[in-house]
């Protein structure tokens, strides 16, 4: 059993970026706490972070076991060989643009929650939409970086995951 946490653009700057909205605590020590809750929990946890909406697709796909050429091989048993149970993700402002991250999520129908350091709706209204909350298992926000470990614990604890 694996999970991957995924951060998107700027989230390599938590800590120091517009602080009184992120905190102070670093992706480095976020990602450290993740992977010794799952373990703690018996699971494995992957973390990936990247400013480019294409990359995030392709780990997407990796994490289905589909690699950025995999159009040969489609067929629903490459579902059930898919490497990651679940996927924790904080796509950052392509939350509010992005259909290509909703469309690979909904692609290799792996069970994501979407996580937010921020209360995105008491901020600017361009927020408040998510190309992925109506996809998501669940969605947290406004609870700080506490969110993360909220989310690594559901996910460990009460998502279905394939191959139990
Ligand atoms: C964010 C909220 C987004 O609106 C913003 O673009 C981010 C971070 C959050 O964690 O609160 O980069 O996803």
């Amino acid at each position: 059993r694996r999970i991957l946490l995924i951060n998107g653009p700027n989230l390599n700057l938590l800590g120091k970026r517009e602080p009184h909205i992120y905190g102070s605590t670093t992706l480095p020590d976020i990602e450290k706490q993740a992977r010794n809750q799952a373990s703690s929990l018996g699971i494995e946890l992957e973390t990936f972070q990247s400013n480019h909406e294409g990359a995030i697709v392709d780990r997407i796909q990796e994490a289905a076991g589909w690699g950025p050429n995999a159009a040969a091989s489609s067929s629903l048993d490459d579902v059930r060989g898919r490497k990651v149970s679940a996927i924790v993700i904080n796509p950052g402002a392509l939350t509010h643009t992005s259909v290509a991250i909703r469309d690979a999520l909904s692609g290799v129908d792996i069970p994501f929650v979407e996580v937010h350091v921020s209360n995105v709706h008491a901020r600017e209204p361009f927020r408040k939409h998510s190309h992925l909350s109506d996809k998501a298992v669940a969605v947290v926000c406004g609870m700080g970086v506490y969110g993360y470990t909220a989310a690594v614990e559901f996910a460990a604890r009460h998502m279905k995951v394939v191959d139990e």
